[in-house]
């Protein structure tokens, strides 16, 4: 079974592509004539130029919306694609879910003609910087520790790639692990954590703790008094990055 056909149940709710973030990664396609998407989950970011999605969970592809690109269920390490089949292809925050990632990598620069775009994150930069992993879940940390790639090593698989920070909005509508930074009330939703799978793997009783000390700090305050200087902002660099390939 496909791991997302247990984490992504409830992906369609909580994940809702973000315009700005949108517009961030459209402008990494560049002037695809035709895109892939390899992890394509339910269909977020996809351009309209989209001939066709990959995915392997059918519970994913079950919430493609109508409309949507053609799919077909399989794995990014053997996609069922000639050499070149597509001017650009693009895999969106899936790579640290994959068996193989050499395998996958090369399959991605197989298929593209042109340009590879992932999105991925720094976990060095997310440690430092974003305030629920560094000051209140640990573990959900460094179980990340265990799956990121880090985007140097990524970089060298794609034979050389150009970084580009993504800017998390603050009301960002796709719930993924740091679009809540200015909503900190939104980690204590059981539905909002299940859609964020650094925090659905890491597991309840493990977050227990931080969340316990996270409800308390909401309720003193001390939570608005810590992070004040959060407040005033529109959108951070959390170290969610776009590594842009052209093969
Ligand atoms: C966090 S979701 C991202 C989905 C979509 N790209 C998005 O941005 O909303 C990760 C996706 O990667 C898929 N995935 C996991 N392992 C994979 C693999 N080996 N090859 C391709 N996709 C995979 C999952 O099924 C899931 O749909």
């Amino acid at each position: 079974m496909a791991i997302y056909d247990t984490l992504g149940t409830t992906y369609g709710r909580t994940r809702q592509p973000d315009p700005r973030v949108a517009a961030q990664i459209h402008a990494a396609l560049g002037a695809a004539a035709d895109v892939i998407n390899v992890g394509a989950g339910t269909g977020s970011y996809e351009p309209p130029q989209t001939v066709l999605a990959v995915e392997p969970s059918h519970v994913m592809l079950g919430q493609r919306p109508p409309g949507a690109a053609p799919a077909v269920c399989a794995v990014a390490e053997r996609l069922p694609l000639r050499d070149n089949a597509a001017d650009t292809v693009m895999a969106l925050l899936t790579v640290h879910h994959w068996s193989d990632l050499e395998a996958g990598i090369a399959e991605l620069r197989r298929v593209a003609r042109r340009r590879v775009v992932v999105l991925t994150w720094d976990q060095q930069v997310f440690r430092e910087r974003f305030w629920l992993v560094r000051d209140y879940l640990p573990q959900a940390a460094a179980f990340d520790d265990t799956r990121a790639v880090p985007a140097d090593r990524l970089a060298a698989l794609l034979g050389g790639a150009r970084q580009v920070p993504v800017d998390v909005p603050h009301d960002c509508t796709d719930g993924f692990g740091a679009a809540f930074w200015r909503r900190p009330h939104a980690y204590l939703d059981p539905q909002v954590r299940a859609g964020i799978s650094m925090l659905a793997q890491t597991g309840e009783d493990a977050l227990a703790p931080g969340l316990a000390t996270l409800t308390e700090d909401l309720v003193t305050g001390r939570w608005h008094d810590r992070y004040a200087d959060l407040l005033a902002l529109d959108s951070i660099d959390v170290g969610y990055r776009l590594l842009v390939a052209d093969v």
